[in-house]
């Protein structure tokens, strides 16, 4: 599996996503209160793009009268027909067993690491002394 620099991670602040195609697939890349999520942007349904889905939580409930707000902004629901998915996993709760969106692999890197190249010059500590500049060699 090849590896791809898509986004900074200030470009998709919390809460939000960004579209990116790679390979030939449009995938969408959520924020999820700092985590970066990754899956294939078309619901398994009829194929909505899912960015364009609203981002919410699911509510519980153990009895009538009672329910629980919980998970705020981890599942996503499609824009056409409201199927929600899990934004960590892909999972419908609407089918669990069979259902789910492609998701993948998403991971923050330091820039540094990832523009440093195979080969090294050889360098020398630098200082500036008194206006001089002086090499050690
Ligand atoms: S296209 Fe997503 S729920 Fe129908």
């Amino acid at each position: 599996m090849a590896r791809y620099v898509v986004a900074t991670t200030g470009d998709i602040p919390v809460g939000t996503n960004k579209v990116v195609t790679v390979r030939g697939r449009e995938i969408a890349v959520f924020n999820v209160k700092g985590a970066f999520y990754a899956f294939l942007n078309k619901c398994p349904h009829e194929g909505a793009r899912l960015c364009h889905g609203a981002v919410v939580g699911l509510v519980r409930s153990d009895e009538p009268g009672t329910f629980e707000y919980t998970r705020q902004g981890e599942i996503l629901r499609c824009p056409w027909h409201g199927w929600e998915f899990d934004i960590r996993t892909g999972q419908s709760w609407v089918d669990p067993e069979n259902t789910w969106v492609k998701n993948y692999p998403a991971s923050i890197e330091r820039g540094g690491k990832l523009v440093e190249g195979p080969y090294k010059a050889e360098v020398f500590p630098v200082s500036v002394e008194e206006d001089y500049v002086v090499l050690e060699v």
